[in-house]
């Protein structure tokens, strides 16, 4: 066949104009979140003929999510899965889905997350410079010790890693700990040096990252949710054409609800693992944490009307 003739048949079967994207995450390969963003980028492809092609950096290659999230705005990145700090660290309504002990389990945080305030919450990203796309989260927060622990007065003192996000580091000061913030990718290094004593942390990360190795004591205290937000780049968002923005919305939505509803499956699955090991795992309720849980509420009822609002939709 005539070179040119190849040329033109190559330049046909290529997309209109391919534009390649990048979605930024701090969560390593075998996580969920990472899983889910893979699938979400084929999907995408396939749905947009190839005209939006995401590329995934996991395990916060494109930095930390302070990093990621000033990328967003400058749209130098295009998307990302993100935890609620950033968000929570700027705007205490943020700060309302670490209420200790609001959902009774993986269900019901599924059911917040696609409440009202969640929806608002989504709709004000664009005070951040982004657009939201969907709620998603990780596991049930539980906490994992490098020595014994039987009674909340154990964890007087101990230094233990939280997310750097104020209302969980609230959560542990009122318990008398030393909240220590610390990003995931820094966890396992810290924990095995003795850097610091305790995490919280979910049942996933725990199996996966093997923190269980270095580890006294696993509470199973299912005592927060772990809300994450999928969003994307104001900036770039405009730039896409509105029926690849719609495809896009749509798979997002799709895929993140879909993986909040494996949580529960995901968290059970891991507490097997983690219970097959040498390391005590003890179930704890709120009352284990005495009155820390509702000395929290105080202090953020105090900050926030969203929180009123979310605990109205707990109760419903
Ligand atoms: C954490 O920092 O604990 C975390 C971050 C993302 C997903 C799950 C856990």
């Amino acid at each position: 066949m005539h070179r040119s003739l190849i040329l033109g048949l190559l330049l046909l079967a290529a997309p209109a104009s391919a534009e390649q994207y990048r979605l930024g995450l701090i969560t390593p390969p075998p996580h969920q979140w990472t899983i889910t963003a893979e699938s979400i980028a084929a999907q995408i492809k396939d749905a947009t003929d190839g005209r939006v092609e995401i590329l995934v950096m996991p395990s916060g290659q494109l930095g930390n999510e302070a990093r990621i999230l000033q990328q967003l705005q400058t749209g130098a990145i295009d998307f990302a899965l993100l935890t609620s700090a950033e968000f929570a660290n700027r705007s205490d309504d943020y700060g309302v889905f670490y209420a200790p002990y609001l959902a009774k389990d993986t269900q019901d945080a599924a059911r917040l997350l696609r409440g009202e305030v969640a929806g608002e919450l989504l709709d004000g990203m664009g005070d951040f410079g982004l657009h939201g796309l969907a709620w998603g989260m990780a596991g049930m927060r539980q906490v994992v010790t490098t020595g014994e622990v039987h009674e909340a007065a154990d964890l007087d003192g101990l230094r233990i890693r939280t997310v750097p996000l104020a209302p969980e580091m609230a959560f542990w000061s009122l318990l008398g700990a030393a909240p220590t913030p610390m990003p995931l990718p820094a966890l396992y290094d810290a924990f095995a040096n003795g850097q610091v004593d305790a995490m919280q942390i979910d049942h996933e990360g725990t199996w996966n990252s093997g923190y269980y190795k270095n580890a006294g004591t696993i509470l199973d205290s299912r005592h927060m949710i772990f809300p994450m937000a999928a969003v994307a780049s104001s900036r770039k968002w405009q730039s896409i054409g509105a029926d690849d923005r719609a495809s896009i919305n749509a798979i997002f939505k799709a895929q993140i609800a879909a993986m909040v509803d494996l949580y529960g499956e995901i968290d059970a699955i891991n507490l097997a693992r983690l219970r097959e090991t040498d390391v005590p795992v003890i179930e704890v309720g709120r009352d284990w944490f005495g009155t820390a849980v509702d000395d929290w509420y105080t202090e953020w009822r105090a900050k926030t009307p969203l929180l009123a609002r979310l605990e109205a939709e707990a109760a419903q």
